[in-house]
């Protein structure tokens, strides 16, 4: 049934800015996160460890990591596709890093340029040496409901690549809905599949909104009882390895979401507007979320 509490993991900085054609200086990329650690979100994803040549956007992550404040019992995951991202996150002091599989091979080769189950064997190696050092890890499963290259994907495709990053030791598995195509009959047969595998209980969803059944994902996955929700601060987004998929579900949206139905998540509204509308300003650029825009009507 539907959890009591969810946890909000937060991905604008990362999944959010990753893809702005603009160079946003690290000042802002910094009082970002500040302001969401401010609203009370307990995980905020704060940067990648990728190549550079790949994400120029955020070449400055060891800068970012530098500057940002760190509150206690908050983490700021980092994304490593590898041990060179590893030792990046390392050195930069980052304590949780994400590794990020596919259910798609077609996705696997544009994203991280080798195939799923060279990829596998590349992030156990990471999550072997990330756990060593004490660093949790967390484990993405992309294009779970569909893929931009290959359109359709098996439920029982993105279940196995999950349980494959479960079974290395990533402590929980985001099912991704990478370009936005899923709904909420699509969602349920995904996480059905998968729940065979792993715990419900160590699941979240990361939905984008590009059909605008982002929210709907997310209401389907609560009733499968998934507690924790992938989301963006003012629907930023987008993948560079995915054209035309549009932002992550707004934060603002899934709170408000999750106040309709009673079910607490500790954070605070009126903060992450701000951090909303401080970010979007500074793209120069509308709110992306209905909820901001609606609430900031008022
Ligand atoms: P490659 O070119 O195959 O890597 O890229 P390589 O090992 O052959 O190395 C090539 C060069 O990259 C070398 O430098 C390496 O040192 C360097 P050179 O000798 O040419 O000067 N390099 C690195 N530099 C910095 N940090 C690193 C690193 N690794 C190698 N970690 C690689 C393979 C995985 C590195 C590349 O494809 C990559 O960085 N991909 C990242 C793509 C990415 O970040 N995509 C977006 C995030 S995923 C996403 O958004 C989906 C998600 O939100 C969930 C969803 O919605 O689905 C998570
Ligand atoms: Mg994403």
């Amino acid at each position: 049934g539907m959890p009591a509490e969810v946890t909000i993991y937060e991905v604008g900085p990362r999944d959010g800015l990753q893809n702005e054609a603009q160079t946003i200086p690290t000042e802002v990329k910094v009082r970002l996160i500040d302001m969401l650690t401010d609203a009370g979100i307990k995980a905020i994803e704060a940067t990648s460890f990728v190549s550079p040549k790949w994400v120029p956007q955020l070449a400055d992550a060891k800068q970012v990591i530098a500057a940002m404040r760190k509150a206690p019992g908050v983490q700021y995951p980092v994304l490593t596709p590898n041990l060179k991202g590893l030792q990046g996150a390392l050195e930069a002091g980052c304590r949780e890093v994400a590794v990020f599989a596919a259910a798609s091979e077609a996705f696997s080769r544009r994203n991280i340029n080798c195939s799923v189950a060279e990829s596998l064997k590349r992030f156990e190696e990471v999550v072997v040496a990330a756990r060593k050092e004490g660093v949790a890890v967390r484990g993405y499963v992309s294009c779970a409901v569909g893929c931009p290259y290959q359109g359709h994907v098996d439920p029982g495709a993105a279940a196995d690549v999950g349980a494959a990053l479960y079974g290395m030791g990533c402590y929980e598995v985001s099912m991704a809905d990478t370009i936005g195509v899923g709904t909420p009959a699509s969602m349920e047969r995904m996480l059905q599949a998968t729940m065979q595998q792993i715990p419900v209980s160590k699941l979240a969803v990361h939905c984008h909104d590009t059909y605008g059944m982002a929210i709907a994902n997310i209401a389907a996955s609560l009733r499968l009882g998934v507690a924790v929700v992938d989301s963006s601060v003012a629907g930023l987004g987008g993948c560079p390895y995915a054209r035309g998929a549009t932002g992550n579900v707004a934060t603002e949206d899934v709170l408000y979401l999750l106040d309709g139905y009673g079910i607490r998540h500790g954070i605070s509204m009126d903060a992450v507007l701000a951090a909303s509308e401080y970010i979007s300003g500074a793209l120069g650029r509308p709110n992306g979320s209905r909820v901001a825009k609606a609430l900031l009507a008022r």
